[in-house]
């Protein structure tokens, strides 16, 4: 495979989700490259900061509510004005609430498809016409092995992230004319503030730093599906290979213990 710092040499990288956890992982370590950062997230203070930590300061902090069409459309403005073009666009952004079945809300549906999939949609739509100036361009979003399994507590944000593997899936063959990849990440736990709010065993749960380097190789590879850590995501495939019949009562035993 290329040498990271080849492939990463010069590009101009969209990191979304960029002020914590995973996004702001990746961000500090794809400022090791001759790379240009582009970073987003709604707290302009938190963005700050994590460029502070970056090892060089070509980043340009675009923050906004990314679940708004509208912000979404001013950063690619601000890209298009300061760069002309996106190499890679790389939706990382996104949140997780869980579903109490006794108290259905449809209202924690529509946050958690706006932060996580429609942000993406609107980011898609915003980036194409700055990626398809790229000589190498590339989309990457997050996705995650949640999705795998129909688990409880997770309507709301497992299918989020089912609609974005479908979406990204898809997408990735209408693009393929135009050579642009389409990654989707699927990562297992990581220690991040998002998952500091579970009340649950994580499995296998692993640093948001050692997340980052599973996407940038699977970037750097334009691997279809960035799934990690491979144990886990692994087991995760195998039990959604099984049948309903039988996954119903081995995640109904799970969820009792
Ligand atoms: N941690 C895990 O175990 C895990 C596993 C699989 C997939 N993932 C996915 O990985 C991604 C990053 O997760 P994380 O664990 O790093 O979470 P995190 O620490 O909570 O970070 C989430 C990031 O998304 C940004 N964000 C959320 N809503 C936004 C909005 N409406 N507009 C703009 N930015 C928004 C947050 O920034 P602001 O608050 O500043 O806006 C923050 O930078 C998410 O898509 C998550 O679903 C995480």
């Amino acid at each position: 495979m290329m040498q990271l710092s080849n492939y990463f040499d010069n590009k101009i990288i969209w990191i979304t989700g960029a002020s914590a956890g995973i996004g702001e992982a990746l961000a500090i370590a794809l400022s090791q490259y001759n790379t240009k950062l582009i970073l987003s997230s709604r707290n302009e203070a938190k963005l700050e900061s994590v460029k502070s930590k970056c090892a060089h300061s070509n980043i340009t902090i675009a923050a906004g509510d990314l679940s708004n069409k509208a912000s979404n459309e001013a950063i690619a403005e601000k890209i298009q004005a300061q760069f002309g073009q996106l190499d890679i666009a790389l939706f990382n952004a996104g949140t997780c609430e869980y579903v109490d079945a006794k108290n259905f809300d449809s209202a924690l549906f529509e946050r958690v498809f706006n932060a996580n999939y429609f942000s993406m949609v609107y980011g898609i739509e915003a980036a194409l016409p700055l990626v398809r100036r790229s000589n190498s361009p590339q989309i990457v979003g997050m996705s995650s092995t949640a999705y795998y399994i129909g688990m409880p507590r997770s309507e709301a944000y497992g299918a989020s992230k089912a609609a974005i593997a479908y979406m990204l899936n898809a997408l990735r063959i209408s693009l393929l004319p135009e050579n642009i990849p389409v990654s989707v990440i699927c990562p297992g736990f990581v220690e991040t503030p998002l998952t500091d709010k579970n009340d649950f065993p994580m499995p296998g749960k692993i640093s948001a730093e050692t997340a980052a380097e599973h996407i940038i190789k699977g970037t750097a590879k334009q691997s279809e599906e960035i799934h990690f850590p491979k144990l886990f995501s692994i087991i995760m495939k195998t039990f959604a290979s099984l049948p309903y019949f039988l996954q119903t009562p081995l995640l109904a035993k799970m969820v009792k213990k």
